[in-house]
């Protein structure tokens, strides 16, 4: 009989040259857990999406409930579906008053893709602007909008009228014109390798689009739900976008996406064509449910406010001469070393220590820290002797 590991290579299809191919019986909190005792401390919580840790009870419970009452009754937007309607009522709740109304999908790529095209429809335009480094997902359109070529030249021709600006170049702003229905951007850059804007960056970004009819999306899959220290960036920067891409943590660990604006500018796919955007799971009652429950142990439990502590500790525990810099804000941050072999080696060891560390798509002398929000200070002070050891030991 063939392991789980053989059938993992043989019948999933695989895109990474390198898996990471570690086996997961059980996640509880901080902690993934494999068939023969293995314990690893999950220091990347799936790319940003176990901000409250594995199974939250709280979460677990939600999502029991709600499949004792019905999982998927219709597509999205036709019945009045409780979970769907609560968490929309306590996201806009949380957020400022212009994003009020809230179109679920089911993972970041499609909350881009519908963004993008609200933006369209609304402005009549067709110019979409988009940063160095940026990333928003793999579909069609939230590849033409990558920030990089190395993982969207082979799949030319993408989407036209996308231009490419520099992150934090100021001068690259006066791109912005009467042609240009939205500018999207991350307002802290995740896979650039935890790149923030410079003061002042994101404002002008806002006067500029402001003075030409634009819309600003921001794509806060990546830093929304508390993860750098607020509950979102746009609370951190005050700076507020026309509309707001979510994913990641927004599903508590289910599949879950959204793209949010105002009444006024979401309408606009409500006619010529009506149904400007249809999804058959988008919003599912279950995910929307494990979203919910999540949301409201961020604000229960204050993961947002101990953020950064926490990553204060990191900041100091994280004393050693194969470290240049330790970049970001709350916990997401990139931890430089000298080289992209150093961060191969200590990313691929990780695991021997007990550690699950990640890369960034597009900073290779960099590795990922960002943990589950719930991480103790005592788990962060093993987390970091390990690494410290590891980092001994490897290079
Ligand atoms: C900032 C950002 N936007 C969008 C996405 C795409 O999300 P998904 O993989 O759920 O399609 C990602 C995924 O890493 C992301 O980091």
């Amino acid at each position: 009989m063939l392991t789980n590991r053989q059938l993992f290579l043989l019948h999933l299809g695989q895109t990474s040259p390198a898996p990471l191919m570690l086996e997961i019986e059980k996640a509880e909190g901080v902690f993934l857990f494999g068939p023969k005792g293995e314990k690893y401390l999950d220091l990347v919580s799936g790319v940003s999406v176990s901000n409250t840790g594995h199974r939250h009870p709280q979460v677990v419970e939600a999502v029991r409930k709600q499949t004792d009452s019905y999982l998927h009754l219709m597509v999205y937007g036709e019945m009045i579906q409780s979970p769907q309607v609560k968490y929309a009522e306590k996201l806009s709740s949380i957020l400022p008053s212009q994003l009020g109304s809230i179109y679920f999908v089911n993972s970041g790529s499609e909350a881009v893709e519908g963004a993008l095209k609200l933006a369209k429809r609304f402005t009549g335009r067709s110019h979409i602007l988009y940063f160095s480094n940026a990333y928003h997902g793999s579909t069609h359109g939230a590849l033409s909008i990558q920030g990089s070529e190395k993982y969207r030249n082979a799949f030319r021709p993408l989407v036209p009228g996308t231009y490419q600006l520099n992150f934090n170049d100021f001068n690259s702003l006066d791109a912005i014109d009467d042609h240009t229905a939205c500018v999207i951007a991350e307002p802290i850059q995740a896979e650039a390798g935890v790149v923030l804007p410079n003061p002042g960056f994101l404002e002008l970004m806002r006067e500029r689009c402001n003075r030409h009819g634009a819309l600003l999306i921001f794509d806060e899959s990546q830093t929304g739900f508390g993860r750098t220290g607020k509950m979102f960036a746009i609370d951190k920067y005050g700076v507020v976008p026309d509309i707001l891409v979510l994913s990641k943590a927004l599903g508590g660990g289910m599949p879950l996406g959204a793209f949010i604006s105002s009444q006024d500018i979401m309408s606009s796919l409500i006619s010529n064509p009506q149904l400007g955007h249809i999804t058959t799971f988008g919003g599912h009652p279950v995910c929307c449910a494990a979203g919910l429950a999540s949301l409201n142990v961020i604000i229960e439990e204050e993961l947002a406010e101990s953020c950064t502590p926490k990553s204060g500790l990191f900041k100091k525990e994280l004393d050693h001469p194969a470290i240049k810099s330790i970049r970001g804000e709350g916990l997401l941050l990139a931890v430089q070393l000298k080289s992209k072999e150093q961060v191969s080696k200590v990313v691929a060891k990780a695991p021997e220590s007990g550690l699950i560390l990640d890369y960034f798509l597009f900073c290779n002398d960099a590795f990922r820290i960002a943990p589950p929000l719930v991480i103790s200070n005592i788990e962060i002070k093993y987390a970091c002797k390990q690494l410290l050891s590891l980092l001994d030991s490897t290079l």
